[in-house]
């Protein structure tokens, strides 16, 4: 049987090679919770490449959670004209005023808590956990979801394999470092462990991985058929 995927491989990797993003902040500084927050939400549906502008902006006019709160609806939703499902957008604004009316202005810092917020579901939630507040939480995106269904070679089909992948997902957890692990499984994703034709070769669990042992990982996740 392969060994079981380490944690320290993964953060050594991404202490080489994480991807420099505008909303990451220097190594080792904390993270504005506002600011993992304004990214996560308009990273959802988003690319990284079409969202850096739009978060560049919106930092720049509304620079805090309470000012950003205090804006008209109105202006935050024509700051946010091209980056398309608007939902997102009142959503944002929503989640700002009860961060300020509910929590006096600070996120909260508990998984729980941050899901009762309006706008922010399970991977939000877990997100902002992990990265700005350094909790145990598993920010389950697209990418974590191919990596975790590669190194284990998983055969259920998606949608259904999900609640397989979840426990897979935290087991993968390190005892520290959560934030950075979970950028960790998202840069992985997104650089090497790709859709198709993943580069390997150059991944720290290759010797690891289950679909690699297999021959196929590109297998991987298994899509129902349609
Ligand atoms: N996609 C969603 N959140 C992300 C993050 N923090 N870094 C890179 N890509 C992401």
């Amino acid at each position: 049987a392969l060994a079981v995927p380490d944690p320290g491989a993964l953060l050594a990797w991404y202490d080489r090679h994480r991807r420099r993003l505008p909303w990451r902040a220097a190594p080792g500084t904390q993270q504005d919770p506002y600011r993992v927050f304004l990214s996560e939400i308009m990273l959802q549906q988003t690319t990284v490449v079409t969202v850096a502008p739009y978060y560049a902006n919106f930092l720049r006019r509304w620079p805090t959670v309470a000012a950003l709160a205090a804006a008209p609806l109105e202006e935050v939703l024509s700051a946010w004209a091209g980056l398309g499902y608007y939902a997102r957008a009142r959503n944002l604004h929503a989640c700002a005023r009860a961060v300020v009316e509910h929590h006096g202005g600070q996120f909260p810092s508990e998984e729980a808590a941050l899901l009762a917020l309006p706008g922010i579901g399970p991977y939000t939630a877990a997100a902002i956990a992990a990265i700005a507040f350094e909790r145990r939480a598993a920010p389950v995106d697209g990418n974590w979801e191919r990596v975790v269904s590669r190194l284990f070679a998983v055969e259920e089909a998606l949608p259904k394999a999900r609640a397989r992948l979840r426990p897979l997902a935290v087991s993968l957890l390190p005892a520290a470092r959560h934030g950075d692990f979970a950028q960790a499984m998202m840069d992985l994703g997104a650089t090497i462990c790709t859709p198709r034709k993943p580069a390997c070769a150059l991944c720290p669990w290759q010797s690891r991985c289950a679909a690699r042992a297999g021959g196929a990982p590109e297998r991987y996740p298994v899509k129902a058929a349609k």
